[in-house]
């Protein structure tokens, strides 16, 4: 898979899911100017690419630092997230997801950056299915990141060609985002962080519930999405998790399919509104949840 002769272009983090169509095979040169991070990305068109999830994602991780961490980049799509982690100075970064493309390209773009393939362990895997019982992963990762998928299942079987048929994660979109709240600190140090994303169409009031049950004592906003604030990290007192950003992110057309489904859940399980009008245009929450492993 040599990167020779192929289309370059320039990454531009304000479009939305555009980069899912680009030919297999572009180099999207991505110049991350206001957090000093430049990398190449290799495209395929059954791999997610990076969207403006991806890029706030990578803000943080820049911002964390990863001085000598062992990172889990969880559903790692392209290895975005594994690239900039060991930019940022991560010891061992260790890449997941279930398709096995996703893989393939992680590696592959690991290596088109110029990385060491001994810092990177890439594993395909359903959720943490395949690390399960696995003394070296088990209880010793610093700092869990993540961009789960978040489509809700159509009827009937999943044929899963495009990187959008990746996304589908189930019912209310939660496989992966649920998987990540009650088994990610199985694999945390003690001490270790997990920082990921979720969004107001998987249902905010089901995801509250689900890390005070695994995570302990969090920060809720007193209305009716509990996860609609946010607060600066080191202000969260006795709390072991809190939102640490909140952004409104205009709904993608990629996204139009599934409304029905989207609403259809959000009724049935009682939560909040799971999109946002605001001049005529869509919009979903997204909260980025940082949690603590405290035993
Ligand atoms: C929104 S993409 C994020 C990709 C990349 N981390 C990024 O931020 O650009 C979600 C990823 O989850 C993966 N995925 C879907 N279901 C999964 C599962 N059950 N276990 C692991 N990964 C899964 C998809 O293949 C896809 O690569």
């Amino acid at each position: 898979m040599s990167s020779i002769s192929k289309t370059s272009i320039t990454y531009d983090p304000e479009k939305y899911a555009d980069y899912q169509s680009v030919e297999s095979g572009t180099i999207l040169n991505i110049e991350l100017n206001h957090i000093n991070t430049n990398l190449l990305l290799e495209t395929h068109q059954a791999v997610w690419s990076p969207t403006p999830f991806a890029i706030k994602m990578g803000e943080f991780i820049v911002s964390d630092g990863c001085h000598q961490k062992v990172v889990m980049d969880f559903a790692s799509g392209s290895g975005f997230l594994s690239v900039i982690a060991r930019k940022s100075g991560a010891a061992k970064v260790i890449a997941t997801d279930l398709n096995p493309k996703a893989i393939m390209m992680t590696k592959h773009n690991w290596r088109l950056n110029n990385l060491h393939p001994e810092q990177l362990h890439a594993i395909e895997s359903d959720c943490f299915n395949a690390m399960k019982g696995n003394s070296e992963i088990e209880g010793q990762v610093d700092m869990i990141y993540s961009n789960p998928p978040t489509i809700p299942d159509f009827e009937g079987d999943i044929k899963r060609l495009s990187a959008g048929d990746w996304n589908i994660n189930g019912k209310g979109g939660r496989i992966v985002n649920d998987a990540l709240i009650t088994q990610g600190r199985y694999f945390l140090k003690s001490g270790g962080e997990v920082l990921f994303i979720t969004t107001s169409k998987q249902g905010s009031k089901l995801t509250c519930e689900l890390l005070e049950q695994h995570w302990g004592k969090g920060v809720k906003a007193d209305s009716d999405d509990p996860l609609d604030y946010a607060i600066d990290w080191e202000t969260r007192g006795n709390a072991n998790w809190a939102v640490i950003k909140r952004v409104d992110l205009l709904l993608s057309d990629y996204y139009l399919p599934f409304l029905p489904k989207i609403r259809q859940f959000a009724k049935e399980q009682g939560q909040p509104e799971p999109l946002i009008e605001k001049e005529g245009k869509l919009y979903q929450k997204t909260y980025f949840i940082r949690a603590k492993n405290v035993d």
